[in-house]
């Protein structure tokens, strides 16, 4: 059972997340390393899902005013995906947000990932548009309080 967390990147787990990321998220389009990082990394908040010394999912928040931010680089390990949580990572950073008193969320949904978050209640809008080479969708969310 993985335990959730959020990090700050001086945690001793946060190289595991960006090992995670780049696995998941990265490697299998061929970028490098190098790519996995975004210029706001410390000022995103990072949760992480952890077993046993390893990060086996995460998910980051950039806030871009008082009120709301992006959600990026949602990741399970693939051994554990299909299993839920994805879904608790999604859940337990929204919790986070209204405590920090966020209200809206939008994201870049690969597109065939859309299913998975319109179950969270996330909602489509706009064109399809290219991003890291694939497809993908603008998605937001309004946090109920
Ligand atoms: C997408 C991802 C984060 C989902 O996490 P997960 O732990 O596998 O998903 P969950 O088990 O929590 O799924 C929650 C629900 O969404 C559904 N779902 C998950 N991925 C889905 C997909 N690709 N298509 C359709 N439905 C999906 C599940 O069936 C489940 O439905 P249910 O509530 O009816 O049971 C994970 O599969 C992943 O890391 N994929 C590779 C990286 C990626 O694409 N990240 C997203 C970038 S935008």
């Amino acid at each position: 059972m993985a335990a959730l967390d959020f990090i700050h990147l001086d945690h001793p787990l946060y190289a595991r997340e960006l090992d995670l990321r780049f696995r998941v998220l990265r490697e299998p389009l061929g970028h490098t390393r190098e790519q996995v990082l975004f210029p706001f990394e410390a000022q995103s908040l990072h949760l992480i899902a952890h077993d046993a010394g390893e990060v086996v999912g995460c998910v980051l928040f950039h806030p871009e005013d008082a009120h709301g931010g992006r959600l990026f680089q949602m990741a399970v390990a693939p051994q554990l995906q299909g299993q839920g949580l994805g879904a608790q990572l999604v859940r337990t950073l929204e919790t986070g947000l209204r405590e920090r008193g966020f209200t809206h969320v939008h994201l870049h949904a690969r597109a065939q990932v859309v299913p998975f978050y319109e179950r969270l209640g996330y909602a489509v809008h706009g064109e399809p548009f290219i991003d890291v080479g694939i497809p993908h969708r603008h998605m937001n969310k309004t946090l109920a309080p």
